[in-house]
């Protein structure tokens, strides 16, 4: 009991200085964003490319390149202002919450003004107007006609967006399946999952010439039916409003938006080959990243667990304090939630400006250490003790005794772990997807999108982490059947 409350107060004790500490500058936000984005001589777009027409990629002699409407809007924006562009690529829901804590400057991303996000962004001039719809499986067709025929149904909606409030609104007691990311959904809706899903026209006719298994429901009228688009940028900067709405205008008088149609039609288009020679290079590339940062997070995580270890086995009371509070909350926690909090709070607290790579790499060290801090401690531990007893009455000191003595036969019961650590690592590390590292996971929900086919990329993925780990702990065999026989 006494223990617990201890770790209660120094984490109290963290927290608070976290939070004294947050950094002034940045949300304070008095200046026009405009200026930053001057400064920095680069525009960053924030938007989540599972949304054709709009944005997704598509690969272009194995490349990933991203293309879309939104796209080119962004193109136009940075070229008429001359910047730099760079997009972020990220989950829809979590767009708003990169604005706010300045991860991105302004989101093009198919999105809509709505009363509840004006609360926490403005919106340019819409760019464009689309219709809402309802789409199910062909072989329901007969089931599923009028609206009326959804109540009670369940439908499938992309999280946080307009349809999951309209299909919450106008659907008698429907029940909502609300996804991450919309070829979650349209894989709902086709393994029967859901009975039907409501999305925009233009993203649902980019779907359907793909699922031929899938089509509208015609005759079901949404009253919500027509919807704008628009850019969302910080609150309170007038000259970057300014900038937007000139482009967007610009696009208007010119009639850009055909053009933009027809091109993003064109890269939708699937090319000639196999799922492997167009997308394979996404999945390697995913390969590297994902053995990249599961490497970095064991052996930075081994160094820092090392010494939580050392600390929690100190003989001073508040430095194992410290230690038993660090591991708890790692250990307490989900890593989704550490992932976020490293990726939102560098920025939003510490003002830094890191990318996702290293964002990601840093919540895996620090989520790995807290584990392998424990797995040296009790190798530590497991060691008997008359060994320290017979040592340090030979006249060793402590240090000599750790040193030759005790960390050596700890090392015997420490290895094994962490090679299982390292196997749980390149599971978990398909968690940093969410904030867009480019690792497997964050790959084949590229490729889902691009190939508009939600199922293949899941069995690759799953192939490729499975030779991963599987490789990796023949290999730990092969090492511990050495240790045994030098035993
Ligand atoms: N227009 C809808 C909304 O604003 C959906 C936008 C979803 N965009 C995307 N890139 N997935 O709520």
């Amino acid at each position: 009991m006494k223990q617990i409350l201890k770790i209660i107060t120094v984490f109290s004790f963290l927290i608070s200085t976290l939070i004294i500490y947050i950094n002034p500058e940045v949300n304070a936000n008095e200046k026009d964003q405009w200026q930053k984005i001057k400064e920095r001589g680069e525009l960053r777009v924030g938007l989540s490319a599972d949304y054709a027409p709009y944005e997704f990629e598509h690969n272009v002699n194995g490349k990933s390149k991203y293309a879309g409407i939104d796209i080119d809007i962004a193109k136009k924006i940075a070229k008429d202002n001359h910047l730099k562009l760079k997009i972020v690529n990220m989950q829809f829901d979590s767009l708003l919450g990169a604005i706010q804590t300045g991860k991105i400057d302004i989101i093009i991303s198919g999105m809509t003004p709505t009363p509840e996000r004006l609360k926490e962004v403005d919106f340019s001039k819409p760019y464009m107007t689309v219709d809402q719809k309802m789409i199910i499986k062909k072989s329901e067709t007969d089931r599923f006609k009028t609206i009326e025929d959804f109540a009670n149904k369940k439908i499938g909606v992309q999280k946080q967006t307009q349809q999951e409030k309209i299909a919450q609104t106008e659907i008698d007691n429907a029940q909502i399946q609300s996804l991450t990311r919309v070829p979650e959904v349209i894989m709902s809706l086709k393994s029967g999952k859901v009975n039907g899903m409501v999305i925009e026209g233009p993203v649902a006719e980019a779907y359907l010439k793909q699922n031929k298994d899938l089509t509208f429901a015609n005759d079901v009228k949404f009253n919500e039916g027509r919807k704008e688009t628009a850019i969302a940028l910080p609150k309170n900067s007038p000259i970057l409003m300014e900038k937007l709405n000139t482009s967007i205008k610009d696009v208007k008088n010119n009639n850009l938006l055909e053009d933009y149609k027809a091109s993003a039609a064109d890269a939708m288009q699937k090319d000639d080959g196999n799922f492997f020679t167009k997308y394979g290079d996404f999945f390697l590339k995913g390969i590297k990243n994902t053995i990249l940062i599961s490497i970095v997070g064991v052996v930075l995580g081994a160094v820092f667990g090392a010494l939580i270890a050392l600390l929690k086995l100190s003989q001073i009371k508040i430095l194992r304090w410290i230690s038993s509070a660090y591991i708890e909350f790692l250990r307490g926690t989900p890593l989704l939630v550490q992932v976020f909090l490293v990726y939102f709070g560098t920025t939003a607290v510490l003002g830094l400006d890191i990318s996702a790579l290293i964002c990601g790499m840093i919540a895996l060290v620090i989520n790995c250490s807290a584990y392998i801090a424990e797995i040296i401690r009790a190798g530590i531990n497991a060691v008997d003790k008359g060994q320290t007893e017979a040592a340090r009455s030979l006249g060793l000191t402590y240090g000599q005794t750790m040193k030759s003595v005790i960390l050596p036969q700890a090392v015997k019961n420490i290895l094994p772990a962490l090679g299982n650590e390292f196997v749980t690592v390149i599971k978990e590390s398909s968690i940093v997807s969410v904030i867009g590292v480019s690792e497997i996971m964050f790959n084949t929900q590229v490729v889902q999108g691009a190939s508009f086919d939600p199922f293949t990329p899941l069995i690759v993925a799953a192939i490729l982490y499975f030779i991963l780990t599987f490789t990796l702990s023949r290999v730990m065999y092969f090492f511990e059947g050495r240790l045994k026989v030098s035993d």
